[in-house]
């Protein structure tokens, strides 16, 4: 749910102020309210608003200044104007420093309504797409996508076509391959990068929102709906539309989603105008579509129209030559975000992130590395720093490539040794107890493993 809009009003009239306090309120709105220019700026220097609403004529400063104070210092914030009937010059040149728009007194409730309605959909727009491109833009080039294997190769090479075109993508992929990434990737460097990328998790949506989450409502199209909303369809118009989990949509919902595909256009709920749009559709999944169509869970016609051109992304465990590269990015990813000094992975460390199978694919890595980064102190990354399960899965493993067996008991007697003097604060008798040998036999291992003998 979006948060209330966070109004400001400045008016020194104060039977005016309060009556549109009031209408502002009662349009669901948050509403902050200044008797004067030096009050209206003291709020705005402590508080943060997504539109502003001040008098022209105020007798302690111009509206003028205000606007352009305030447009100078959060640019995506909307102002609007009140004059008198004599200041329509004014108002004029109001608009050309960024006005959003003006109104004149005697107030019209009804103009105002809609004029605030309207600026709080620019807004929220606008904020969307800035904080998009502000965030995504550098951060999801082409580049920084790793992958030197055969098979992620492939799929940058279908990428680079993918981004001249404007056809529906449909990405496949088991849970964290990079669907998400890659969707971003096709959009940021294609010709619709300056428009918005607007992501939509359809699992994540309950499933009575998110018709009107993806094509708007009108006022009164059901009980809640105080206000026109815009849809994600609308909001991506110009640009891109990323329909994640597509799988999981209802299949009432699946037909009305065709129909905007082939019309290109789309009605608010509630509405019977169709307004036209022009959006790329990439949509992801991580159930195989072709099985949901046979089960008769997905519109066979929908897959269809969604599946213009595939792309499926391998699972990390059928790319082993990623694992590397794409740890050491992780690690110094996480080292530079937690201000720390470079770190190493030991060959054994590196063997065991290379044998484990990755059900959670680059997204689990990415966690593992995070937490590597966040507990180990050391500089190079030894078998253990390594969360548990990976390390005992992959060293339990016997691969194609083969396995030291010695080795790989050494490290769980090492594991097991190391967690039971942890047990015991040290004290040998103890953990050799808590493992059923004697002392002296722990001893003894302890000094084969080369581990330190100091103390108890
Ligand atoms: N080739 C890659 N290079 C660098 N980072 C990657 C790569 N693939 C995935 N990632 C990173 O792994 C994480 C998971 O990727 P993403 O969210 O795109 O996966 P997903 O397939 O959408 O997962 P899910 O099905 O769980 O939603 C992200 O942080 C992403 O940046
Ligand atoms: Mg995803």
């Amino acid at each position: 749910m979006k948060e209330r809009t966070r109004i400001l009003l400045i008016d020194d009239e104060d039977s005016g102020r309060e009556a549109l306090t009031l209408l502002i309120r009662n349009a669901g709105h948050f509403v902050r309210s200044a008797a004067s220019g030096t009050e209206g700026q003291q709020i705005l220097a402590r508080e943060k608003f997504e539109i502003v609403i001040t008098d022209l004529l105020l007798p302690d400063a111009n509206g003028i200044d205000i606007l352009k104070k305030v447009k100078e210092e959060s640019p995506l914030t909307e102002v609007i104007l009140i004059t008198g009937h004599a200041s329509a010059e004014t108002a004029v040149r109001a608009m050309k420093e960024g006005a959003f728009d003006y109104i004149t007194k005697p107030l019209n409730i009804d103009e105002l309504k809609i004029i605030i309605a309207k600026a709080v959909e620019k807004h929220d727009l606008l904020s969307e797409n800035v904080y998009l491109k502000k965030q995504l833009r550098d951060k999801f080039e082409f580049a920084n996508m790793i992958g030197s294997s055969p098979a992620m190769q492939q799929v940058f090479a279908l990428m680079k076509r993918i981004v001249k075109t404007d056809s529906t993508v449909l990405v496949a992929g088991e849970s964290g391959t990079g669907k998400e990434l890659v969707a971003k990737a096709i959009h940021f460097n294609g010709h619709r990068r300056d428009k918005p990328f607007i992501a939509v998790h359809s699992g994540a949506i309950p499933e009575n929102l998110l018709e009107s989450e993806l094509f708007g409502y009108v006022k009164g199209a059901f009980t809640g709906a105080a206000r026109d909303k815009i849809g994600k369809f609308e909001a991506a118009n110009g640009g891109t539309i990323f329909l994640d989990e597509i799988g999981t949509m209802p299949l009432q919902l699946q037909t009305k989603l065709l129909r905007v595909l082939q019309e290109e256009e789309v009605e608010r709920v509630g509405s019977t105008r169709p307004i036209k749009i022009d959006v790329r559709v990439i949509a992801a999944s991580n159930l195989n579509l072709a099985d949901e169509v046979k089960k008769g869970t997905f519109r066979e016609d929908l897959y269809y129209r969604l599946n213009v051109i595939p792309l499926q992304l391998p699972p990390l465990r059928e790319r082993v030559e990623d694992i590397l590269p794409l740890a050491k990015h992780f690690l110094t990813k996480f080292c530079k975000e937690m201000h720390r000094s470079r770190m190493t992975l030991s060959k054994e460390a590196v063997e065991s992130l290379e044998s484990y199978p990755w059900p959670g694919n680059v997204r689990e890595l990415e966690n593992a590395m995070e937490r590597v980064v966040a507990l180990t102190e050391e500089d190079t990354i030894t078998l253990h720093a390594l969360p548990p399960n990976i390390r005992e899965e992959s060293l339990t493993r016997v691969t194609e490539k083969g396995v030291d067996l010695m080795k790989v008991i050494a490290e769980i007697e090492r594991s097991m040794i190391t967690d039971a003097l942890a047990l015991s604060d040290g004290v040998k008798a103890r953990a050799a107890a808590l493992l059923n040998l004697n002392r002296t036999t722990l001893v003894e291992k302890m000094r084969r493993l080369g581990m330190p003998l100091e103390n108890q």
